[in-house]
């Protein structure tokens, strides 16, 4: 069960465990962060999800597809370290992945 790092829009930071296979939006969802508002369910459809990611670990999350970045470009607040995080799914090589809830669009 690999923790999970999440800070929040205010830079509190909560470490959470979560089981693998869920989404990172599943995980911070789960454990009650209700300003990711994952408003599309993880359809990979509105862009509410969106996180920065460590990028320690850019190597082991699933590569972005282009549909996921075509929403994130309609975000204002997208970076190089940018995904949506219904999009990542959580494995045990991810243990100690640390994500930032970006600003609200
Ligand atoms: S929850 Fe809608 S794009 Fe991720």
């Amino acid at each position: 069960m690999p923790k999970l790092i999440v800070v929040d829009r205010s830079g509190a930071e909560k470490t959470v465990d979560a089981d693998a296979g869920l989404s990172v939006m599943e995980a911070i969802r789960d454990n009650g962060f209700d300003e990711l508002l994952a408003l599309c369910g993880g359809c990979c459809s509105c862009a509410t999800c969106h996180v920065y990611v460590d990028p320690a670990f850019a190597d082991k999350i699933s590569p972005m597809s282009e549909d996921e970045s075509d929403l994130l470009d309609s975000s204002d607040h997208r970076n190089e370290t940018s995904r949506l995080s219904c999009q990542v799914q959580l494995t045990d090589a991810l243990e100690g992945l640390r994500v930032t809830i970006a600003p609200e669009d």
